[in-house]
């Protein structure tokens, strides 16, 4: 299982933003588009059904961790806006990764695709040293990260958010269709901004990434169209 289209992260405060960087792609290209906290929380979920209306494909990334019933709750709304991917946080354990699922399967509209739900293992942001200092969990950080993505596989999730580079060891703890998402990506002539480890589109197709995300080298270039079209040539070099 492999997406052709890279994930364009929207990391933008308004929709008027949105609207304006879209101008530069062609009316009939169906995006995959992602939308995270910054952009949900500051303009509401009708960014989303707006995202849908003009056809593009929307991942949901809000991260959810609560206790079984609330995550259970919320995910029945995510639901109903139609997104393809959505996800929570694997720390929040597989009782939670069941009732969200759950959720999802019974907020979905008959007739429509349950949205895939996927769960981060550690942030990317977390260092092994941080994670030892601030969730006490004293193995390698490779180990956790295999640990979190066995237990999503366990609770029936479709895949995780990781590192490109942590792609197979977790493919060598989980079940062959379970996929991995991997932001972090950079295009060999992209500045590398503020993500530390960072892999070209083509190095994380030759890993294993079943989707990339890519956000600043498309949302901040010159020619974000061309930026998109360029990272997604790359993303194909390898054939499936
Ligand atoms: O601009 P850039 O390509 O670095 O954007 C990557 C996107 O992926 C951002 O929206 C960021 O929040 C998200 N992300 C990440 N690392 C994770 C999970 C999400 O960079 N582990």
């Amino acid at each position: 299982m492999s997406e052709n289209r890279p994930i364009i992260a929207l990391d933008f405060a308004t929709q008027s933003e949105v609207a304006q960087f879209l101008v530069g792609f062609p009316k009939d290209e169906a995006l995959f588009v992602k939308i995270g906290m910054e952009l949900f929380y500051q303009t509401g979920p009708e960014i989303v059904t707006w995202l849908k209306s003009l056809g593009h494909d929307v991942f949901l990334d809000l991260k959810l961790h609560d206790i079984p019933n609330t995550v259970c709750q919320a995910m029945k709304g995510i639901a109903k806006l139609g997104v393809s991917i959505t996800n929570v946080h694997a720390a929040g354990g597989v009782e939670m990764m069941q009732a969200a699922k759950a959720g999802l399967e019974a907020g979905t509209p008959i007739g429509k695709q349950v949205p895939k739900l996927i769960a981060v293992t550690q942030l990317t942001s977390t260092s092994e040293a941080a994670m030892h200092r601030d969730q006490l969990i004293e193995v390698p950080l490779i180990e956790s990260v295999k640990h979190y993505a066995s237990k999503t596989a366990e609770a029936g999730l479709a895949g995780v958010v990781c590192s490109a580079l942590e792609v197979e060891a977790i493919k060598s703890v989980t079940p062959a269709n379970f996929f991995c998402l991997t932001p972090g990506i950079r295009p060999k002539s992209a500045t590398i901004g503020d993500q530390k480890r960072v892999v070209t589109p083509a190095k994380a197709k030759a890993i294993g990434s079943d989707y990339i995300v890519v956000g600043r080298p498309i949302t901040q270039a010159d020619n974000p169209y061309k930026s998109y079209l360029e990272i997604q040539a790359e993303w194909q070099t390898i054939k499936d």
